[in-house]
């Protein structure tokens, strides 16, 4: 039985993206592990939120975790800022990191850059408070998307040099990727993720768009004029990402889908693919709707941040005895 921690952001609509490269891997190992699942809301403020916004994205996050699979009986489901221990953990790795390593990693350079000279300092050291979510439940694997390795890399290097300062306190995590580590891009910019956050709606398939939404965005999604299906993510990048969609959802390999679809046209291909994915969609957007709004979700919280408050503080408090963080 291993360690499994994993955190979404509040910061938005949940995408096709986050549920391949993430959240349907949360449920798999579920069943043999001991698995803790976040609502990191306190990384959604590292950019501006509408705090009724962020409120109730919070609990909407809640219930697709639930309702894509997770078993509260089996997994502790909870939200980050009702566990201190993040907060209190997140400010120690800061000091433990370098400014400079911190200023390399890509996802605080591209966010960072669409802010001219107000960059919110929680953006660059957004990293440490992850490494302190993972690093509080002595995690193993941390099941995540390909975009998050260089979070993964710097919470290890964050732990060891922990660890060698100060003695062995944390066990270092690994990443678990996913089907052969799913990236979801763009559906209009296919060189780019699928992200929460893009302002082009038609580019992004989201968890609870209806049917008739999803199949006009595959649809519309952009390809190119060769006609052929086959995956080359240079060449064909937009036919490239709807096999890989297709390739997850059906767990079929790109070899048997390209021979599926030899001599027939894109047209057949992306109806296709739009049906695999509307199918299993629609049983998670069907359970969203009565999970949203039940009384039930609180306790189901609450319960879970008692939980984990449990563990992280047996952590944190092994910190402070070996940084010296204690008066008696
Ligand atoms: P976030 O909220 O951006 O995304 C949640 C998860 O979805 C994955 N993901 C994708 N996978 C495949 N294709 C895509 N287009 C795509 N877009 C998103 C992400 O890899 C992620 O696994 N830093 C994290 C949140 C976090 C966290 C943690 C994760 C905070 N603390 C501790 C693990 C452990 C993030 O921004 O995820």
């Amino acid at each position: 039985m291993s360690i499994i921690f994993s955190g979404i952001q509040p910061s938005g609509n949940l995408t096709l993206g986050n549920y391949l490269g993430a959240l349907r891997n949360f449920t798999k190992v579920q069943h043999d592990n001991e698995c803790y699942y976040c609502v990191v809301n306190q990384h959604a403020i590292t950019v501006p939120q509408d705090p009724k916004l962020l409120h109730q994205r919070t609990r909407e996050l809640a219930a697709i975790y639930l309702a894509a699979g997770l078993d509260p009986e089996k997994a502790t489901l909870f939200v980050q800022s009702e566990v201190p221990e993040h907060a209190q953990l997140g400010w120690i790795m800061t000091t433990l990191s370098y400014v400079g390593e911190l200023e390399r990693m890509t996802q605080y350079k591209d966010k960072a850059s669409k802010r001219g000279d107000s960059i919110p300092a929680g953006l660059l050291t957004y990293p440490p408070l992850m490494a302190a979510d993972i690093l509080l439940y002595q995690t193993n694997y941390v099941p995540v998307g390909d975009d998050q390795k260089q979070h993964m890399e710097i919470t290890r290097d964050l732990a060891q040099r922990f660890n060698r300062l100060y003695g062995e306190v944390f066990t270092i995590p690994q990443i678990l990727l996913g089907h052969d580590g799913t990236r979801v891009m763009s559906l209009q910019e296919p060189t780019k993720k699928m992200s929460k956050s893009d302002d082009n709606t038609t580019a992004t398939i989201y968890l609870l768009d209806n049917p008739k939404d999803i199949e006009k965005k595959i649809k519309r999604a952009q390809t190119d004029s060769e006609n052929t299906v086959r995956y080359d993510i240079d060449c064909q990048p937009g036919i490239s990402n709807l096999i890989e969609i297709l390739s997850a959802v059906t767990d079929k390999t790109h070899e048997e889908i390209e021979a599926a679809y030899a001599g027939k046209g894109y047209g057949v291909f992306k109806k296709d693919v739009a049906d695999a994915v509307i199918s299993v969609l629609e049983p998670i957007q069907n359970r969203y709707q009565e999970l949203v709004g039940d009384p039930e979700l609180d306790r189901i919280l609450d319960a879970g941040a008692a939980k984990a408050h449990a563990k992280a503080s047996v952590t944190y408090e092994k910190v402070c005895q070996a940084m010296g963080l204690f008066r008696k």
